[in-house]
């Protein structure tokens, strides 16, 4: 729906990405505003009574989250900026859902002093601390407890967060002591319960088996008068980078499994997508700059690196598509695409079939919109990687590229301010 060839060009919608590349210096993200759109609009439709709250940290461009806001879109974040940030979307504090197993207590005083919808505590010394917060500000904290069920989400080992040996959430049993003591406490009001099993999940088979031991969670807490208002489900709703090998979960299913078990309970419904809203709404285009050989393997070195784009170098197996934005007629090579950043993991894809492409001529790495810009860093002091979002035939910059002398003199005035001090 956005990315598509037209006449054997690649189009971002109605924008032909040959020519803004060559109007922009590469590499850049390009982002569609009907796909982003579409994505939402799914969700929406197959939830239309859940509250969702799209994971800022999948991308945090602002003008992303305030299309989403428009769209009546809540957040999740994660810490103090991203709550900023989306309160500066106009994303309304009883629409917001703060997660992190370290928040830090000027987060904390912030999300309660807006007073945000919950906050999903991961640990005994968090509710303690929060506790402490409320008593010295006079207000509660809206908290539910972070849940660990303890299922294999079957999806990368560095983004799996449900398994009892990851760093996420507490025990049931704990929980149960954590929410008797929240029940005594002066500062919070308990209002919600949390799971958020991993991330890239592509079958429905773990959210099930989470969704089971919540839903009995729910009813022994119920057992306890402990009565909550909201059922926080998390994120983690899988997507196709690999149109030939992945199937992603269709949003319908995805809801009908959360009716099977939360229907009867008439609570609140939240859930935190964030992947699934922006991935594929966005291409990193980035320029050919060499050509080489090492042995009989062809390699094709690209002038993005990860820097701009993480996630294959960080996940072994995060596999992204990558086209040319001409569809040539020439013959097809195995190649390599690799960065031009200084470290041996930096390569975007391995042994990919791509024709013939010369120095100067453009490619694009697709479902770079989550988890790309947001991820990104200066590293062999690149300037952060520009955004432009396309609509139709226009298109407009949504965060330009710095200057080196600007970059420069930023930390020319860091220095100076740090002699001052
Ligand atoms: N809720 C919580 C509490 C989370 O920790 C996350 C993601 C989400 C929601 C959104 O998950 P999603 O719907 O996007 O799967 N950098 C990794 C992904 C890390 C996800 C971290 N938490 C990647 O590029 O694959």
């Amino acid at each position: 729906m956005g990315l598509n060839y037209e006449k054997n060009f690649l189009h971002m919608e109605g924008v032909n990405v040959k020519e803004l590349a060559s109007e922009f210096i590469t590499p850049f993200y390009c982002y569609s505003k009907k796909v982003l759109l579409a994505n939402y609009g799914e969700l929406k439709k197959a939830l239309p009574r859940a509250e969702i709250c799209y994971a800022v940290k999948a991308n945090s461009n602002m003008a992303i989250v305030k299309l989403l806001a428009e769209q009546g879109c809540g957040a999740d974040v994660t810490s103090r900026g991203e709550l900023m940030l989306a309160l500066k979307c106009g994303i309304p504090a009883e629409k917001i859902v703060f997660n992190g197993v370290g928040k830090t207590i000027n987060a904390l005083t912030l999300a309660m002093q807006y007073g945000v919808k919950q906050i999903n505590i991961e640990s005994e010394e968090e509710l303690d601390t929060i506790n402490q917060i409320g008593i010295k500000t006079l207000t509660r904290a809206n908290i539910g407890i972070r849940i660990n069920p303890d299922v294999d989400a079957k999806t990368n080992k560095k983004i799996t967060t449900g398994k009892a040996e990851n760093k996420f959430g507490v025990a049931w049993p704990e929980a149960l002591r954590l929410y008797k003591k929240a029940f005594q406490m002066n500062g919070v009001m308990i209002k919600g319960i949390s799971i958020h099993i991993g991330s890239q999940i592509m079958s429905l088979k773990p959210f099930e088996q989470a969704f089971k031991k919540l839903a009995k969670w729910i009813d022994q807490l119920e057992k306890e008068h402990i009565i909550i208002k909201n059922i926080d489900l998390g994120g983690g709703l899988g997507v196709v980078y690999n149109y030939k090998k992945d199937k992603a979960v269709a949003a319908k299913d995805y809801a009908k499994l959360i009716d099977t078990y939360f229907k009867r309970f008439k609570k609140n419904i939240i859930v935190e997508p964030g992947r699934r809203l922006v991935a594929n709404a966005g291409v990193l285009v980035s320029k050919v700059l060499y050509n080489k050989n090492i042995g009989s393997k062809k390699i094709l070195v690209i002038d993005a690196g990860m820097n701009d784009f993480m996630r294959p170098a960080l996940y072994h197996d995060a596999w992204h598509e990558i086209l040319p934005c001409i569809k040539w007629n020439r013959p097809v090579n195995k190649v390599d695409i690799v960065g031009d950043v200084c470290e041996s993991s930096d390569i975007f894809g391995r042994e990919r079939l791509l024709p013939e492409l010369k120095r100067g001529e453009f490619v694009a790495i697709m479902g770079a919109g989550a988890y790309g810009s947001s991820m990104s860093s200066i590293y062999n002091y690149h300037p952060l990687a520009p955004e432009v979002l396309v609509e139709g035939k226009v298109f407009r910059v949504i965060r330009r590229r710095k200057t080196y002398e600007e970059m420069l003199d930023e930390q020319l005035d860091d220095i100076k301010y740090g002699l001052k001090k």
